[in-house]
């Protein structure tokens, strides 16, 4: 097993979708899937009480980094999915859906063991990029921005934005200029 980081849609209990980056395990094939979400995040809650998400496979790194602190508007395109009461992101690469088997909640981050029970393809992957790595990174860091002393945070920015400077196109450029303005934001009111 090894953690993929990708993005999981779960319903709201008004219906209402709810779009979160996780990092579960998942194995090589992707068909058991063990989510990690802190049991405070509403992506926990969504699952306890629904059972059925959907993990998707993204390079839309600008779209993971406004969900990452919750600033999805517009909201990205949706399309029902197929086999759970759920939603799959249109633009996403791949996406599998899931339903809970079992979940441990000793810890303050579950453990939710899901078993894929549909799978679809909308696009190829685009690969490797420092520019979205760096995003990817800068995203973890921003949802920690309660946890993390800023120095920590503001080091670990500096040292990602050569990675975007080098190699990034529009939107991870877009993606990153965000962050950094969310936690510069965040950090004065703190
Ligand atoms: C790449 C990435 C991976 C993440 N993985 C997790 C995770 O495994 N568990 C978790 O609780 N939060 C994780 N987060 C943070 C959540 O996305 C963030 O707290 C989010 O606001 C939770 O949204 P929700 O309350 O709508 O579920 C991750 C963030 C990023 C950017």
């Amino acid at each position: 097993m090894l953690v993929l980081e990708g993005i999981v849609t779960t319903l709201n209990d008004d219906a209402s979708p709810n779009i979160a980056p996780m990092g579960p395990r998942v194995d090589a094939a992707i068909s058991q899937i063990v989510l990690r979400p802190f049991q405070s995040s509403r992506t926990f809650r969504n699952l306890a009480r629904s059972g059925e998400g959907v993990l998707h496979v993204t390079d839309d790194v600008e779209l993971l980094a406004r969900a990452a602190v919750d600033q999805l508007i517009p909201l990205p395109a949706l399309i029902p999915a197929k086999t759970v009461a759920g939603v799959v992101l249109a633009d996403a690469c791949r996406w599998f859906e899931f339903r809970v088997c079992a979940i441990d909640q000793r810890d303050e981050r579950s453990l939710i063991d899901c078993e894929v029970v549909d799978r679809g393809w909308h696009r190829d992957f685009f690969g490797f990029n420092r520019a979205k790595h760096a995003v990817v990174e800068a995203a973890i860091l921003a949802t920690r921005i309660d946890l993390l002393p800023a120095e920590q945070i503001e080091a670990e920015f500096q040292r990602l934005r050569p990675l975007v400077e080098k190699t990034a196109g529009e939107a991870e450029r877009r993606a990153f200029d965000f962050l950094v303005e969310y936690v510069q934001r965040r950090g004065r009111r703190n």
